[in-house]
């Protein structure tokens, strides 16, 4: 019993190791300026709230650090984020300049500088973070992203693709329309009522070369105007940012190859 009760009161090795260390960690206190905007007093101009976090309590991506900031400092941050691993696309913002998505973007550690965040540029804001994807989904919708023929099934009961033609795919069907390539295109800002943008353009290249489809006739000369598809001016933005490594900027290219014969 004696010696049972002594055990109890001697804390182990590890036990002060762990203490010690966790009182020779100094903080790392990183401020993040975040993009604010409340559609309920839509006469108060958006303004840059400052919060501060510190990073060695906190996962070392974007949306850890902002889910922890609603969850413990203001609950009424307001961002999508859905799978938090690159999948749903629902986390795409513009950080530190850059568009990308929260959930891929690792915190720059230096604590010196501090990390702006804004909603995907020239977008219409629902809500802080939040941009409004209505007119880019309705441009996606507008290309027909389904696979159309007007013969039944190759083998009476599927659609068969070789190989080769299913490979044509990769690096196109992985999009996951984050919307990030087209909101930091230019010609996108300027002309976006008439002009598709990387994402759409790329989708539309993606269903203009599956071997199984039958309406690529249709597919091209629903591009076949100056706005939808020739406002692409070759910046490269698109493929430059694209958090999947996809190569929009290339697809759009390619239809333009195409067309070029119609
Ligand atoms: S191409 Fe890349 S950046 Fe553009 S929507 Fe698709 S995944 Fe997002
Ligand atoms: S390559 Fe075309 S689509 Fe991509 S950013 Fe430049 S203008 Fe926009
Ligand atoms: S949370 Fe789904 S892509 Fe970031």
């Amino acid at each position: 019993m004696f010696r049972s009760v002594l055990r109890f009161q001697q804390p182990t090795r590890a036990f002060v190791r762990g203490l010690a260390t966790s009182a020779e960690k100094t903080s790392r206190i990183k401020s993040f300026q975040i993009y604010r905007w409340n559609p309920d007093t839509p006469e108060v101009a958006p303004t840059m709230q400052k919060y501060d976090i510190d990073l060695n309590d906190c996962g070392p991506m974007v949306l850890d650090a902002i889910l922890k900031i609603k969850n413990e400092q203001d609950s009424t941050l307001t961002f999508r984020r859905s799978c938090r691993e690159g999948i749903c696309g629902s986390c795409a913002m513009n950080i530190g300049g850059r568009n990308t998505l929260a959930c891929l973007c690792r915190i720059d550690t230096d604590t010196s500088k501090d990390l702006k965040i804004y909603p995907l540029p020239h977008m219409f804001v629902v809500r802080d973070l939040v941009p409004d994807l209505t007119h880019f989904y309705k441009q996606y919708k507008s290309i027909q992203p389904y696979l159309q023929r007007d013969t039944p099934p190759t083998d009476g009961r599927e659609n068969l693709q070789s190989i080769e033609d299913r490979a044509k795919l990769d690096g196109l069907y992985e999009c996951i329309l984050c919307a990030c390539c087209s909101t930091s295109c230019p010609s996108y800002w300027w002309n976006q009522q008439q002009y598709l943008g990387p994402a759409v353009l790329m989708q539309a290249y993606r269903w203009l070369i599956d071997s199984r489809d039958e309406a690529s006739k249709i597919r091209r000369e629903m591009l076949q105007n100056s706005m939808s598809l020739y406002r692409c001016h070759t910046i490269m933005n698109c493929s430059r940012t694209c958090p999947k490594g996809l190569n929009p900027g290339k697809a759009i290219a390619e239809i333009k190859k195409q067309l070029a014969f119609d």
